[in-house]
């Protein structure tokens, strides 16, 4: 017999999912819009798979009395109701890991393309106002030898800091725990966040989305950072308020913002922060490397077999 599956996706997966969910004896029923479907027999329902990021409720879990999983293709499970998965003693599968290095690449990535205007200068480059060298122009922020304060030094945290090293660059951090490794291996010192915001040229938001980090950075918190500062979100959304930040960018307040993540994702096309030029804006790009997507589906689909079968689910957040 087929496992029966409710896939939430508002698109077609990534093919290795795909083959992957085929090769294990799957069939999918899908939640495109963000309501669970209608027309589904929930009684049916062996497992969910996420793959996007819709909210998975624990009424839509108690719907399901067969239900054995809820597996998640990524490592961020703000979107499940991981209290209501526990209260159910049903467990939840992610993908811790394999995604760190891609993560911190793409939050470098961000940081060094709003430190160096590198989206601006792209599009000047192949504009017609790009007529002679100008030494004057679309000046950035040094990077070398700045300091970097990481909000959030968790496992993905850890690896941005782990790349600053090679920016000679001090490293300031403000996590729930002290990170002893990082203190002793890279140096890294631990503050209170005001004192983060105060002394960091370059402050990455790597933190999960909790009811704590919610609404993190606000006017209050921007207000304290340095007048030439970048904020960096690779987090999600919500951990920053982004009205305060459009404002902030609009007052000029900051050398520049870049995130990966927005609330809603996407924003409203008509978004007053898609305007912003100094603003660098992903489509939430943070694991997309074919290396860390493969690892993230076979990672996600053996979350999901174990439960099926009544496993030890091997990376279990709930
Ligand atoms: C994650 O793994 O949480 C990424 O943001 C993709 O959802």
């Amino acid at each position: 017999m087929p496992w029966r599956i409710l896939m939430q996706s508002d698109v077609e997966p990534y093919e290795t999912v795909m083959r992957l969910l085929e090769e294990a004896g799957c069939e999918l029923d899908w939640w495109r819009e963000p309501e669970p479907p209608p027309g589904v027999d929930y009684g049916a329902l062996e497992g969910i798979y996420v793959y996007s990021h819709m909210w998975v409720s624990r009424e839509l879990m108690a719907r399901c009395p067969r239900l054995k999983i809820v597996s998640n293709f990524g490592v961020g499970c703000d979107h499940i109701d991981l209290e209501g998965a526990r209260s159910l003693g049903l467990p939840v599968g992610n993908t811790p890991g394999v995604l760190d290095a891609a993560t911190a690449d793409l939050t470098w990535t961000l940081l060094l393309a709003a430190a160096r205007n590198a989206i601006r200068g792209d599009h000047f480059a192949r504009g017609p106002e790009f007529t002679h060298y100008d030494a004057a122009i679309l000046l950035g922020q040094q990077v070398t030898g700045a300091a970097l304060g990481i909000v959030g030094l968790g496992r993905i945290g850890y690896q941005v800091a782990r790349r600053a090293a090679g920016f000679d660059m001090e490293i300031l951090y403000h996590n729930r725990n002290r990170n002893e490794r990082a203190e002793g291996e890279l140096g890294a010192r631990y503050l209170s966040l005001d004192e983060l915001l105060e002394q960091s040229d370059f402050v990455t938001l790597n933190c999960p989305l909790t009811e704590q980090t919610r609404g993190l950075i606000g006017s209050r918190e921007i207000a304290r950072m340095k007048p030439a500062a970048v904020l960096v979100n690779a987090a999600r959304g919500p951990v920053w308020d982004q009205e305060a930040v459009l404002e902030a960018l609009r007052a000029g307040r900051l050398h520049a913002a870049a995130t990966d993540v927005t609330d809603p994702e996407p924003l409203p096309r008509d978004h007053p922060l898609l305007e912003q030029e100094n603003l660098v804006i992903f489509p939430h790009l943070g694991s997309a490397t074919r290396q860390t997507r493969d690892a993230m589906s076979t990672m996600s689909v053996d979350n999901l077999v174990a439960g099926l079968e009544g496993r030890e689910v091997p990376y279990r957040i709930a």
